[in-house]
């Protein structure tokens, strides 16, 4: 099979190209290398079934003939974390959505129907006191309530919102076979903290020994997914004709508070930090709403690929503990 995958050298596009790689398909990588990086995707680099463009899928001259290409199409690239949508509003709306124009474009050109899946988020369902979780109804076919005027985190789901109208509309209209995942939280290596991201933070502040910050009043709840879970859970959808056209939530539905997670996180480092609060405001600025519960509706996962989770939250956490000792003592060496 040949598989491109756009935002490739990301946190979760690369741990998909490892997969295809280690089952022998033919991968295609594009990246910009935005948030995404070249070590990343170091060991898969030298593998002879294992191509890599740096480049903006905005612009990329050769995105038609990627697109005509691929049995199968991850598209993954937009920009992300919590940091940066903050900071960037017109970059998060114009890249993800002209991103996801522009491939959905270049496949029609090609004439050629491949396998699409596009990352979507359950950030669309919404994040402060107008959001779907209220009622606990974070279930696919939730209608979805946006807010009037400015708003920096609701651009993100805003564009990935339109992102999965584009899609679902070149499906009704060319007969496109794309598939809409909606992520939770995804937790696991090569995840960073720069762009706020509270997994690889916590731990990173634990194996420091340094004071784990707890936005808010840490009873906020999450639901976590190891990616190697994910990744599983998107090449069994995209294997089935019955999930072409369909919005799916990709997630794990254990919950635990933020405040438990920092608690959980500092035990199996064996560390002594101390667990300190710290407002919205000071950590992103006044007028942040948070999501007070975060637990995605598994059924139509479930129904439709019949997959249970091979990694458990301390699983991940005890291996990403390991990699940021090994990283610590590389740093010193
Ligand atoms: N990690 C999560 O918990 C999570 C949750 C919900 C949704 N998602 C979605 O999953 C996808 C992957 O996210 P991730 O966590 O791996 O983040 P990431 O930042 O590691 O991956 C995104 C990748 O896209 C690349 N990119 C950005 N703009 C590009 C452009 N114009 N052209 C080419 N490449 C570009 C970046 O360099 C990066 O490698 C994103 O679409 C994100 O919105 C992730």
């Amino acid at each position: 099979m040949h598989v491109l995958i756009t935002g490739g050298a990301g946190f979760i596009g690369s741990h998909i190209a490892a997969y295809h790689q280690a089952k022998g398909d033919l991968v295609h990588i594009v990246d910009d290398l935005s948030t995404g990086s070249l070590q990343n995707i170091t060991l898969l680099l030298n593998e002879p079934n294992v191509r890599f463009h740096e480049a903006d899928i905005l612009v990329w001259p050769e995105l038609e003939r990627a697109a005509a290409w691929a049995d199968r199409i991850y598209h993954m690239a937009a920009v992300v974390g919590m940091r940066r949508v903050l900071a960037e509003p017109t970059k998060t709306l114009a890249i993800n959505i002209a991103g996801c124009e522009r491939l959905l474009r270049a496949v029609r050109a090609g004439g050629w129907h491949p396998r699409i899946i596009i990352a979507s988020t359950s950030e669309v369902y919404g994040a402060g006191d107008h959001a779907v979780y209220k009622h606990e109804h974070f279930e696919e076919d939730a209608d979805l309530i946006f807010h009037s005027g400015f708003n920096s985190r609701q651009n993100y789901a805003l564009s990935k919102f339109v992102d999965e109208a584009l899609a679902l509309s070149y499906a009704h209209m060319h007969g496109f076979q794309v598939t809409l995942t909606r992520f939770f939280n995804t937790i696991g290596p090569r995840q960073t903290g720069r762009y706020g991201m509270v997994v690889p933070r916590f731990v990173e502040q634990a194996v420091d020994g340094a004071p784990i910050t707890v936005y808010g009043d840490g009873k906020q709840t999450r639901s976590f997914i190891d990616v190697r879970d994910t990744v599983r859970a998107l090449d069994l959808l995209a294997g089935l004709p019955a999930t072409a056209g369909e919005v799916v939530n990709v997630g794990n539905d254990r919950e635990i508070s933020i405040l438990e997670l920092a608690e959980l996180v500092r035990d199996r480092a064996g560390s002594r930090s101390p667990i300190q609060f710290v407002s919205y405001e000071d950590a992103y600025g006044a007028g942040f709403e948070d999501c007070r519960r975060r637990r995605p509706v598994l059924d139509k996962l479930r129904s439709l690929t019949h997959m249970s989770f091979q990694w458990t939250l301390e699983d991940t956490i005890d291996e990403l503990i390991a990699a940021a000792r090994r990283k610590r003592e590389e740093e010193a060496a």
